[in-house]
């Protein structure tokens, strides 16, 4: 077995429950890992946990917890979603696993000895409530230190610094060869932008132990611990070594102690899934960091924008969150996985509002693909007992002509304009019935052989149709394949093709896949 094709989620904090915008970057990952597993090729996904750092360990002790204790809970809770959203991914990293810690260290280590990290000291203004340096930017027009600081007292700090200003004029060198390397363009020209405009600093990459205690201690210096950027980037990285990818570890020589094992070959990533806050991390200090290490560069940041709920930040506190689990516990994983690919392309930021979420389902999920394949199964069982008619072509070129489109998307990774194209064969398959009107062909017996062709027509194009939505909707797609009775996976897009249902085939009995609902929202009703 060759390369893999590897990607990745952004790794979730561990200081609170998952909210919509999370569930969105799991669900684009996993509709990408799934479309290459159908494309044949070999896939490894990987999600997880950024369990280190200020945030955890405050909101752990704010909770009475130990932070390894807190984070083991909420690691149940998250894994759990990701069973809930049908993730489909191959590992699960937490950074406080040592097969993680191993491999970071052995990553500082190399650098260090190579003289790209150095010690100095830093004198400024510290908060003591919000455990952080200020600069002069967050003082107040007037020269004061804002309320909300606290104590602001000034401190002198020693850290060790990631030479990383070096490597500027090497990254947008590397940018600009590889115009796919940050996507969309709307990023890549946001960090080009700043590149060009903006002198790069060398990246502090530890905290002092006293007052950070909850990080990987530097190999070098454990008084201090590190930093927790270098730490969650690195576990794309970490998880390919550990797991045995010997040209992934070849870089970090005599500073990784090897196992034996002979693991997959995954490094370098295809494709890191991240939402928009986070590209600097990534496009900047993630490419510098493997670089200067001698470590080969991940294919392509992918990058999503974010979700409003109403036209307003998702925030705990105002209580404008989509809960993902009780949106899939009222309307099912598909209709959720559905409506957040379809309603927004990877790139601009999104607005969720249940309007949009119901009259989605009702028209396009229970109107338009619900009611094709209620209307194909059923026509076929009342007016052929079921039994497939002669192969017929007259949606053949709709059909391969929605397949073309749709896995180009795909293959681009451009999900919501996949399922554009795919909802083009459910519409055409749709209109055909209306045109030819099998209902009234079937009243007239010197008409038996139009009605067998337009019943082919029908049951073969939900038959593709279910292969073609095996990435978006799993579920949907078996259940199709059961209605079917075609007892193999849709996951496979060779059976795309046209001419697979074969005449004889006994169909089973229609069963609606989405369930028409009232559109009247719930609170309205008497
Ligand atoms: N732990 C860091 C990432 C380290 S990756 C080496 C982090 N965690 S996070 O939990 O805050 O965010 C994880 C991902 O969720 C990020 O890609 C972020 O953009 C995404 N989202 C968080 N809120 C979001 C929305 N409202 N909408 C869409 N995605 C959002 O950052």
């Amino acid at each position: 077995m060759g390369k893999r094709f590897y990607l990745t989620t952004a790794i979730f904090y561990t200081n609170g429950a998952a909210h919509l915008g999370h569930a969105y970057e799991m669900v684009l990952a996993d509709v990408i890992a799934r479309a290459h597993r159908s494309f044949g090729d070999e896939v490894f996904f990987l999600t997880g946990l950024d369990e280190h750092g200020q945030k955890v360990q405050q909101t752990a002790a704010a909770d009475g917890q130990d932070p390894q204790n807190y984070c083991d809970g909420l690691a149940v809770q998250w894994e759990a979603l990701a069973r809930q959203l049908g993730l489909t991914n191959d590992d699960f990293i937490r950074t406080t696993q040592p097969r993680h810690k191993e491999v970071v260290s052995a990553v500082l280590s190399k650098l260090h000895a190579q003289g790209d990290i150095y010690k100095q000291g830093y004198e400024g203004w510290y908060s003591v409530r919000e455990e952080t340096f200020l600069t002069e930017k967050d003082r107040n027009p007037d020269g004061t230190w804002d309320a909300k600081w606290g104590q602001v007292v000034p401190l002198l700090e020693e850290n060790w610094y990631f030479r990383m200003a070096k490597h500027q004029d090497w990254l947008i060198a590397h940018i600009e060869a590889n115009p796919s390397f940050v996507s969309p363009t709307i990023r890549r020209n946001e960090i080009l932008g700043f590149l060009r405009s903006e002198k790069l600093e060398d990246l502090c990459i530890s905290r002092p132990a006293s007052r950070l205690s909850w990080g990987i201690p530097l190999p070098f210096a454990p008084e201090w611990v590190t930093y927790v950027w270098f730490d969650a980037l690195t576990n794309y990285y970490s998880v390919p070594v550990s797991l045995g990818d010997r040209a992934a570890a070849a870089p970090l020589g005599e500073w990784y102690a090897p196992r034996p094992v002979d693991g997959p070959e995954l490094w370098p990533a295809d494709v890191h899934v991240i939402g928009k806050d986070i590209v600097k991390f990534h496009a900047v200090y993630w490419p510098i960091m493997l670089h200067a290490a001698g470590i080969p560069l991940p294919k392509q940041v992918l990058t999503h924008g974010w979700w409003q709920k109403d036209g307003q930040k998702l925030s705990k506190t105002t209580g404008n969150v989509v809960d993902p689990v009780a949106v899939i516990n009222e309307w099912g994983l598909d209709a959720f996985r559905y409506y957040v690919i379809r309603e927004l392309a990877i790139g601009p930021d999104g607005n969720w509002t249940d309007d949009s979420f119901r009259a989605r389902y009702n028209a396009e999920l229970a109107n338009g693909l619900g009611n094709l394949l209620n209307r194909a199964v059923n026509m076929l069982n009342k007016y052929r007992t079921g039994i497939v008619p002669a192969v017929a072509t007259d949606l053949q070129a709709d059909a391969e002509q929605s397949v073309a489109k749709a896995a180009a998307h795909l293959r681009a990774h451009e999900l919501q304009a996949a399922l554009v194209a795919t909802w083009e064969l459910v519409n055409r398959a749709n209109l055909y019935v209306e045109q030819t009107q099998p209902f009234r062909m079937a009243k007239d017996p010197a008409q038996a052989a139009q009605l067998d062709a337009v019943l082919y027509n029908l049951v073969e194009s939900c038959r593709i149709l279910a292969v073609m939505l095996a990435p978006f909707l799993p579920d949907t797609a078996r259940r199709i394949y059961q209605q079917l009775r075609i007892d193999a996976s849709p996951a496979d897009w060779s059976q795309t093709r046209w001419g697979v249902l074969q005449p004889g085939h006994q169909v089973g009995a229609p069963e609606p896949l989405f369930p028409r609902r009232d559109l009247v929202p719930k609170e309205g009703k008497k």
